[in-house]
């Protein structure tokens, strides 16, 4: 009998290394114990061994790369009972989807999966104050190894702020530069609340909608283990309660107004049908029916789709909506002075807005800019958010309140706030919309509004230039 003795978690160069020299040896898997200790400790070393490299059919080595992850005990055992199959003659084992072994490791692969979706979905940072400045810290409690596996992810998204991913399964820092691995922690060592999650909660209230309100699928999509970290569940089963008494009043006022085309159904057939590309996106929207009285069209984003940065305004202006550009008019060219100047080149930013249709009041032969209301901009946030989804940049730039508010959820005030910060989940800069310094009433404060602006553009630059790596 061969023993094999792996690093806790998933321990895929352990693994690999180990399988290579097995082989090699001829050792029919009932030959082998496998084993590992998965109580909670520190992240291993790889065990070492200089085995001749294996030649596995692509599908089996995926597949290892995800099962290895899995927290049942048999994990690697049944993992070698596959490769061997594989080695030793059943090249296409994968394929006979009714034969057990593959059936089970299948769905070991489905549950990882699973549980990678969860952590990306539900994961929520806290903002604590520590004595190198902020850092955003994260209780999570996966259900299988899968904290390395999510590494690349959280770097990606949060790389330009300093952070810790904690669970009992062992913890990942990120100080903006360095990933490192750390011991498992507990739910004590992680902070509870901040201002951000008082936002954020308001923002969940506001958005729920009791007519589409279903607990079933609402905990099938999010199981409930997950809510206590999540501080827009603690608001989850008053809504819930409340939701047919807040549907009797809905449908009494719907009764009372005139019926039109209904922009809200639009959206939520919109997200049934989960466009993903920015083209699929883009026809939807064009193809949506205004929520804000006036404009003509709908004005699209503009930029490559792997643009690092976005930056996202409020809404289309007079000659943004007659030309369907967005950021094309008097605000646009101080933005792209400003952009010049901080060194960013407009073409390979993406700029969109938080409303998509110019909203105004006609004053004899003049379009007045009138700004969205908070429904409004929410209205509008599905759009936003998948758009930004679509790009995944590096940093997002709010300029203004009302991008802060469709990013955030949130009101926050710009002239206290500006610079970096959490927008969403986007790592990003708030700074003012160009247009507000179009409107300074004197020179002073129009020269002190503009070094702001640029100063916060070039810091949007350097946080890309560094989250880029
Ligand atoms: N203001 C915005 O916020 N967006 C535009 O596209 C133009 C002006």
């Amino acid at each position: 009998m061969r023993r094999v003795v792996l690093q806790p978690g998933a321990d895929a160069d352990g693994f690999r290394a180990a399988v290579r020299q097995l082989v090699a040896d001829h050792m029919p898997p009932e030959g082998v114990l496998w084993d590992t200790d998965d109580s909670p400790g520190l992240f291993g070393t790889p065990a070492g061994g200089e085995a001749p490299p294996l030649a596995l059919p692509r599908t089996v080595a995926e597949l290892a790369s995800v099962a290895v992850c899995h927290s049942a005990p048999e994990r690697y055992a049944l993992l070698y009972d596959l490769i061997w199959r594989v080695t030793q003659g059943e090249r296409d084992l994968l394929e006979v989807a009714s034969d057990p072994l593959v059936h089970r490791l299948e769905r070991m692969r489905k549950s990882v999966h699973r549980d990678l979706h969860k952590m990306h979905a539900f994961l929520r940072f806290r903002r604590v104050e520590g004595e190198e400045g902020e850092h955003f810290v994260a209780w999570f409690e996966p259900e299988h190894h899968i904290l390395r596996a999510t590494a690349d992810f959280f770097v990606t998204r949060f790389r330009g702020m300093a952070w810790s991913i904690l669970t009992p399964r062992g913890s990942l820092h990120w100080d903006g530069l360095r990933l490192t691995e750390g011991p498992a922690a507990n739910r004590a060592d992680a902070p509870c609340d901040d201002d951000f999650e008082a936002g954020w909660l308001g923002y969940y209230e506001s958005t729920f909608n009791p007519a589409r309100v279903n607990p079933t699928a609402m905990r099938a999509e999010m199981p409930k283990k997950y809510w206590r970290n999540m501080p827009e569940a603690a608001a989850i089963p008053a809504l819930i309660h409340e939701a047919p008494a807040r549907m009797r009043v809905m449908i009494a006022q719907q009764g009372a107004a005139p019926r039109r085309r209904d922009p809200k159904l639009a959206v939520a057939a919109m997200a049934r049908q989960a466009p993903d590309s920015l083209a699929a996106l883009n026809r939807l929207i064009q193809e949506a029916p205004p929520f804000v009285s006036g404009g003509t069209r709908a004005v699209l984003g503009e930029g490559p789709e792997d643009a690092a940065i976005a930056f996202v305004g409020e809404q289309p202006g007079d000659q943004e909506d007659l030309e369907g550009r967005c950021f094309i008019g008097p605000a646009g060219q101080m933005l792209d002075r400003a952009l010049a100047e901080a060194g960013i080149e407009r073409a390979r930013a993406y700029l969109t807005n938080a409303v998509k249709h110019f909203k105004f009041t006609q004053r004899g032969k003049r379009r007045l800019h009138q700004s969205p209301t908070a429904g409004e901009v929410k209205h509008y946030r599905w759009w936003l958010m998948k758009e930004l989804e679509i790009i995944r940049p590096r940093v997002v730039v709010a300029l203004g309140a009302t991008a802060a508010l469709a990013l955030t959820g949130q009101a926050v005030s710009v002239g206290r706030e500006r610079g970096q910060r959490l927008l969403g989940p986007w790592p990003g800069v708030l700074t003012n919309h160009p247009a507000a310094l179009l409107r300074m009433p004197d020179e002073t404060a129009r020269q002190q509004g503009w070094n702001h602006f640029v100063a916060d553009l070039r810091l949007a630059a350097a946080l890309s230039e560094r989250a880029s790596g």
